[in-house]
């Protein structure tokens, strides 16, 4: 049976996609930091469900957690780099403190898991899937760290992809539009949410399960040949360039 591994799988779009792998036929490893809420999924989600707590910006508690679904599973063929904070403000604000928290987490801990799962990887011929943003094709006010961390993810994406590829491990980068997670809630006021409807074709967030179904075919064999590739997910936002809800009919 193959194994995934998502990271950020305690809730919002990491926990969706670990229900649709199980639902798929693959083992999940719940990857998180937030132990309370891993408890909680791992009392329903089944025995081919585990939680295993890790911060993934610190890498020997990420060589411990490679260790452990390895002792468990025995094999990693997918990796879902899911794991996120968000953390808005104009540059002048964002500190050190606060730039450097956003790049542990959102890059930093897609680097090292990355690398730390690379050889089971190689083994079994896996696929990484990275979990960017919009926000990182699009520049926005005050994400000066968010835009910035989730860009480099696309590009961290496009490394892994040229140079595993000749060892059959495939890379590819899902860019959700909004939904509503604690994450998006916690940085989107009302004004947010309604100029994104109107910002959007498909004149709506999108649902978790959108987003992890998209997931789900990257990480699968369905996607034999994909790599490299930066998929949004997102009602057609980052399409639409100069798509002024003005100019709508
Ligand atoms: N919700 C959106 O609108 C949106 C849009 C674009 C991209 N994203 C991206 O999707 C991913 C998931 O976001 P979400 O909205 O489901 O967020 P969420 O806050 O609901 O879930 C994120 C999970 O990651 C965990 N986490 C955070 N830092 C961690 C760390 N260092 N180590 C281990 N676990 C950690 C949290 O505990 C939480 O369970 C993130 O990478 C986010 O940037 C979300």
């Amino acid at each position: 049976m193959k194994c995934a591994i998502v990271t950020g799988a305690a809730r919002g779009i990491g926990l969706a996609t670990a229900r649709q792998l199980l639902a798929d036929g693959w083992k999940v490893a719940l990857v998180d930091r937030d132990a309370e809420a891993l408890e909680t999924d791992a009392a329903v989600l089944g025995e081919n469900a585990r939680t295993f707590l890790c911060d993934v910006s610190d890498s020997d508690q990420i060589d411990r957690m490679i260790s452990s679904v390895l002792e468990w599973t025995g094999r990693i063929d997918g990796l879902v780099n899911n794991a996120g904070v968000a953390d808005f403000g104009p540059i002048e604000e964002t500190n050190f403190d606060r730039w450097r928290t956003v790049m542990e987490t959102n890059l930093d801990g897609v680097f090292l898991c990355s690398q730390a799962a690379a050889p089971a990887l190689r083994e079994s011929g896996g696929a990484i899937v990275n979990i960017a943003s919009i926000s990182g094709l699009r520049a926005s006010t005050l994400r000066v760290a968010y835009g910035t961390s989730k860009a480099a993810v696309i590009q961290l994406t496009k490394q892994q992809a040229a140079e595993l590829g000749e060892f059959n491990v495939r890379a590819n980068c899902v860019c959700p539009g909004p939904v509503r997670t604690k994450l998006a809630m916690a940085v989107h006021s009302q004004e947010i949410i309604d100029a994104y409807h109107d910002a959007i074709p498909l004149n709506r967030y999108g649902s978790e399960q959108e987003i992890a179904n998209v997931i789900a075919f990257l990480c699968s064999e369905k996607a034999s040949y994909v790599t490299g590739q930066v998929i949004a997910v997102d009602g057609g936002f980052e399409s639409t360039g100069v798509g002024l809800p003005a100019l709508r009919a």
